[in-house]
């Protein structure tokens, strides 16, 4: 067997990895699950859960990935062989799968809105006018699944040809446009008239409003920014050299996240509250207020077009790292197989995410426990599977491996202080697996 490939530079994994997190996630799904629960409590609940819970399960993953060197499956059996420890690993192959289906829905709306574009269609028009545009064309059958296919088959052809040395090239220049695109935004954003409410809204916690449902959501919304729960970050670890520090690696994404979803939320909230539009619009809400928001640049048109590829561009390297981890349990590493597992997979996700894509159309009616089928695969995912996941794995790390050696293996290449790995440690063993459950069985009315 061919040795393992391994990331060509220090930086290559952190932007890899910074790539999976940094994507729809953040910029377009915590604003609106923010404007649905009611802002600045939701906002700074998920800033806690991120640092108490993201930001340890993050690190137990790099952990386990680097310790065992292999995917997300093997991983697990490499560390307790002959238990049933590698359906973790399984589970984040299902977790993936379903999350990939949805996800391309709105990979597949940033194409469009790319195109309309650059064709000049969207020239023009008032804040209204976006959204109606918009509306339209995410509800026609054929467009959205078209888009949904082309945001497939670009993912599909990168992780075809392997480990993304060209990914992790082009990531060092689009990461830190991405960054000054949403300041440039932001500036633009909190100038305008009637903007103070929108900065309010996100920054002055009500709770008011918080009920069990938006812990939980906060919860999800912290698992998913980060990639964590789904054995992702397992399988990039897994091509870290020992000479990188984990705790570094961790914190710098950790860092970069919280980063972008505040620029997010006050690119957003200001735009919101400044035109008047309605914050609980739900997952169209950045479509329909962005736009506005460019159209009152100079030269705001381009300055869109700029936004929306980079913004792809996020969403794309975390889409590959969903199918990646697919890809390289099933190709077990062998190039031959990574091409044709690649296709398969790539294109049964396609067809199990048509619904999805349909549901903000023809299917807009077909509902269960009052949610579309697109709300049902992004609640699954992100308040079920991702829990569950991340669970599993604060369970596995101390009652599968070793304090001494992870104390090692966290140490190498950032001589990381007793102090802080034993905080780390009381964290992922007592705090993540009580929280967790407590959340979730909040939500369901145990206490
Ligand atoms: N973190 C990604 C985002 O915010 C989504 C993701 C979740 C990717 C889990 C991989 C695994 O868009």
């Amino acid at each position: 067997m061919s040795q393992r490939e391994q990331w060509s530079s220090k930086i290559g994994f952190i932007l890899a990895a910074a790539g999976s997190a940094i994507g729809l996630g953040a910029i377009w799904k915590f604003p609106y699950i923010a404007g649905e629960n009611g802002g600045g409590a939701f906002f700074l609940i998920f800033i806690l859960f991120t640092l108490i819970l993201g930001l340890p399960l993050l690190l137990a993953e790099f952990s386990i990935g680097r310790t065992a060197g292999s995917n997300a499956v093997d991983s697990y059996r490499k560390i307790a062989p002959g238990t049933k420890w590698h359906w973790v690993g399984v589970l984040g192959m299902v977790t993936s799968f379903i999350l990939l289906s949805f996800y391309s829905v709105i990979g597949g709306w940033i194409v469009v809105y790319l195109f309309k574009a650059v064709t000049g269609q969207l020239n023009g028009l008032s804040s209204d006018q976006y959204a109606e545009v918009f509306g339209a064309t995410i509800s026609n059958p054929g467009i959205s699944v078209f888009v949904q296919l082309l945001f497939i088959l670009m993912t599909i052809i990168v992780v075809a040809k392997g480990i993304e040395k060209g990914i992790e090239l082009a990531s060092k220049i689009m990461m830190p446009a991405l960054f000054i695109l949403f300041i440039l935004l932001v500036i633009r954003a909190v100038t305008l008239d009637g903007a103070a409410e929108g900065v309010t809204f996100l920054l002055q916690p009500d709770f008011s409003k918080v009920t069990s449902q938006t812990i939980l959501e906060a919860m999800g919304q912290s698992f998913f920014t980060l990639s964590v729960g789904v054995s992702v970050m397992v399988t990039y670890s897994s091509y870290l050299p020992k000479t990188q520090s984990l705790p570094r690696s961790a914190i710098s994404i950790v860092a970069m996240n919280i980063f972008i979803v505040l620029l997010a939320g006050l690119a957003i909230f200001p735009a919101v509250f400044a035109f008047d539009l309605e914050p609980g619009a739900g997952p169209v809400l950045l479509f329909n207020v962005l736009p506005t928001v460019f159209s009152q640049l100079p030269f705001g048109m381009l300055f869109f077009i700029a936004f929306l590829v980079l913004f792809l561009f996020a969403a794309l390297t975390s889409a590959f790292s969903m199918l990646e981890i697919i890809v390289s349990v099933i190709s077990k590493g062998d190039p031959g197989k990574r091409t044709k597992w690649s296709w398969i997979i790539g294109l049964a996700i396609f067809v199990c995410g048509i619904p999805s894509a349909l549901s903000f159309g023809v299917l807009g009616d077909i509902t269960l426990f009052g949610k579309t089928i697109f709300d049902l695969a992004d609640f699954t995912v992100s308040n079920v599977l991702l829990p569950i996941g991340s669970l599993l794995i604060a369970l596995f790390v101390p009652l599968k491996m070793k304090k001494t050696a992870l104390y090692d293996e966290l140490k190498q290449g950032s001589g990381l202080k007793r102090g802080l790995f034993e905080t780390w440690f009381f964290l992922i063993r007592f705090v993540a697996p009580v929280l967790i459950l407590f959340v979730m069985l909040d939500v369901l009315g145990v206490f």
